[in-house]
């Protein structure tokens, strides 16, 4: 049984005071809805202070982006060992990173073994751009992405997966239910040859790209996809507890036996 975990990814929005005020708007109705996990990923400069306000609660909390390097002389970035006291998630190679930050697989590599060395759970993500995708390029894409990511990792017991098309990042576009349900099925196949088909039916996917409290339901109910990787939603709060609402319920309805 794999229990679904919806993460709100903040991105460079919010400042601590605004960070303060839409954790109070959420938190006792986020709290309330159990068979969800439910992750909020603010900037690092609002992790203690979100971290305080939802001390005692189920609202578990990621980072958005880690260096691989413990410490030393890597001048603005922030080091694992600095964020596993604070939180639970951090997510790795989300494609903003990769296209903006230029960072590789290689990168988000040394990111996933550092996190999980550390105690911190990574939310990898991968997923094809347009071009891609209209070549038929998808498969082998994020399949090279999960094999160059995953490389010497030696579990994914507590790694979340985030298929993320591109094209759908901010753009209004979501994938549709069926299409992402077939690549994140082709992303649990990978990982079954890597890890065994044991690991591979525990492993949590997530789908990310325009996901709202009205297009949730398709999503979730795909058998192989596990919750959603929020953006722009996640920054209000009804919608985004809507959304986590109504993953817990669909996913517990569907476990029920007929
Ligand atoms: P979006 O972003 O929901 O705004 O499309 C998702 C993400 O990039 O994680």
């Amino acid at each position: 049984m794999r229990t679904p975990i919806i993460a709100g990814n903040w991105k460079m929005n919010t400042s601590i005071d605004e960070a303060v005020a839409l954790v109070k708007q959420m938190k006792d109705a986020l709290d309330k809805i159990s068979g969800a996990e439910k992750v909020l990923c603010p900037p690092f400069v609002s992790l203690v202070s979100v971290r305080e306000l939802i001390g005692g609660t189920s609202i578990k909390l990621g980072a958005q982006n880690m260096y691989f390097q413990d410490k030393g002389a890597y001048t603005g970035e922030v080091s694992p060992l600095m964020l596993a006291p604070l939180c639970q998630y951090v997510i790795l190679g989300h494609s903003e990173r990769r296209q903006y930050f230029g960072e590789t697989d290689e990168i988000v590599n040394k990111k996933i073994l550092s996190a999980l060395n550390h105690g911190l759970s990574p939310i990898v993500c991968v997923g094809e751009n347009l071009k891609q995708n209209e070549a038929g390029k998808t498969t082998e894409i994020v399949t090279g992405q999960i094999r160059r990511g995953f490389a010497d990792v030696p579990s994914i017991d507590n790694v979340v997966v985030a298929y993320e098309p591109i094209w759908a990042i901010g753009t209004g576009k979501p994938a549709t239910g069926a299409g992402a349900n077939q690549v994140i099925g082709l992303i649990r196949s990978t990982m079954a040859e890597l890890y065994g088909e044991e690991a591979a039916s525990q492993l949590r996917i997530q789908y990310g790209g325009s996901v709202t409290a009205a297009n949730i339901a398709e999503f979730i109910s795909q058998p192989h996809i596990d919750g959603g990787l929020v953006g722009g939603a996640s920054l209000k709060a009804d919608e985004f507890v809507a959304i986590v609402a109504k993953a817990a319920e669909i996913k517990s309805s569907l476990r029920k036996p007929v």
